[in-house]
């Protein structure tokens, strides 16, 4: 098969390092890639906004599956018009990625589908919406509707907090993102990221995660899109997984084919694991970054069969074998990220780190007169494995202890609530 895989992050360095061991896959393109995926797959510059471009080098190179990694695509309807061309896609229709690209849809369907989820608002004007914050009072969560890059949420501590988002929103902080937005009930418990892999269908439970969102040691300072990530999730118990399957993705899937958008592609719900079971706080409709680096990391079947089963609608067939071991990835950014981060930094050492048999996956590098450089704000994902997320932490740090990059950083506490909960035996 020639697979044609869109994105640029470490996200896509681990699909396409996974897609690279698959015996069906003839050729590999990645666009527009990165020096990582570069390994594996012949990078093309495509302006992927432009889905006729797309389709036409599709035809051209004879693509028989195109991977679409990022969420921005998906919402623009990029499936649609490919396949409106003929091409195989793997990622949902622009109707079923609005459980990604419009927060209000997806609380709208829960609330028709009494899928568990917090309790909500939805508001177009700020008096309205002030008003209905006043009135259930602090703690609360303020989201803008739109896809805002995993800026657009503000947990409101205390009331001015949630007020002042509110006005940033209806300023145009987000620009159209957040002319509508969602308010929130703030809930309480320990989140876990659940991926299943869909064909319209089938829902095919595919791996569960824990991501750190926060920047800095201890869970502390502003969010980013994930400073690492473990896999399994402790909290996602056989019957956990088992409640939300029937609680949550079941209705879900049931609920878009009642709508006409039946969802196929992958889908990751944000969970947060209250007292009274899991509860939706958000879809997304592509893999996560990092938590899709440490699924790679202990698959054991042929990512592109399974693929192949979700765009052909025969996952009802399908099982999916994991490691028994985990894996776990620590997030190297570059100074600066969450906000502007620096540029052009010479980094060294990968070579030595992926000696005791790490993977460093590339999210954000470029090559520069011969030296590989950052080129975004999370650049490397170090991610290992091991008998347990102890082990699998020990080896990640150890090989990020040999990358020579000064100019970038990264959290010393990645897998901490695991490895807690490894030494306590609790
Ligand atoms: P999101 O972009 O929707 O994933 O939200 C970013 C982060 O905000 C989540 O990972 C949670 O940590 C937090 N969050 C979002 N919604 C809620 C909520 N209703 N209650 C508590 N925390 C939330
Ligand atoms: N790591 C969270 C996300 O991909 O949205």
């Amino acid at each position: 098969m020639n697979v044609l895989l869109l994105g640029s992050g470490g996200r896509e360095h681990a699909l396409a390092w996974k897609i690279a061991a698959s015996p069906l896959l003839t050729k590999l393109y990645a666009s527009p890639g990165n020096p990582g995926i570069g390994r594996f797959a012949e990078l093309v510059k495509l302006d992927i906004a432009d889905h006729s471009t797309v389709a036409a080098f599709c035809q051209e190179k004879k693509i028989d599956l195109v991977v679409v990694g990022p969420e921005g695509p998906l919402v623009a309807g990029i499936a649609d018009d490919l396949r409106a061309w003929g091409i195989r896609v793997f990622g949902p229709s622009k109707a079923a990625a609005r459980l990604e690209g419009s927060k209000g849809f997806t609380k709208d369907l829960c609330a028709k589908f009494n899928i568990p989820t917090a309790a909500y608002g939805r508001f177009g004007d700020l008096a309205a919406a002030k008003a209905y914050v006043e009135k259930m009072g602090a703690p609360i969560v303020i989201k803008a509707d739109g896809l805002a890059a995993g800026k657009g949420v503000t947990i409101g501590m205390k009331l001015e907090e949630a007020l002042a988002a509110l006005d940033a929103c209806f300023d145009g902080a987000f620009g159209s993102a957040g002319a509508e937005v969602v308010v929130e009930e703030y809930l309480t418990g320990e989140e876990a990221s659940f991926f299943c892999l869909c064909d319209g269908a089938t829902a095919l439970p595919f791996g569960t995660a824990q991501d750190h969102k926060r920047v800095g040691d201890g869970d502390t300072g502003p969010n980013t899109g994930g400073m690492g990530a473990y896999s399994p999730a402790p909290v996602m118990t056989p019957e956990m997984t088992e409640r939300t399957m029937r609680e949550i993705i079941e209705p879900t899937m049931r609920g878009m084919a009642n709508l006409g958008a039946p969802f196929a592609g992958i889908l990751f719900a944000g969970l947060m694991i209250t007292d009274q079971g899991p509860k939706l706080i958000e879809y997304n409709t592509r893999f996560g970054d990092p938590e899709c680096q440490v699924l790679m990391m202990r698959l054991k079947d042929d990512l592109l069969v399974l693929l192949n089963a979700a765009v052909d609608g025969q996952l009802a067939h399908m099982s999916v074998r994991w490691s028994d071991d985990a894996a776990l990835t620590v997030v190297m950014a570059a100074r600066g990220y969450p906000g502007t981060p620096e540029k052009g930094s010479v980094i060294r050492g990968l070579d030595e780190a992926a000696s005791d048999g790490a993977e460093i996956f590339h999210a954000g590098t470029a090559i520069n007169g011969g030296a590989l450089v950052a080129n975004g704000g999370r650049v490397l994902n170090v991610t290992a494995t091991g008998a347990t997320v102890g082990e699998a932490q020990k080896k990640a740090y150890g090989a990020t202890d040999h990358i020579d990059w000064p100019q970038g950083f990264f959290r010393r506490d990645i897998g901490w609530r695991a490895v807690e909960r490894e030494q306590t035996g609790k």
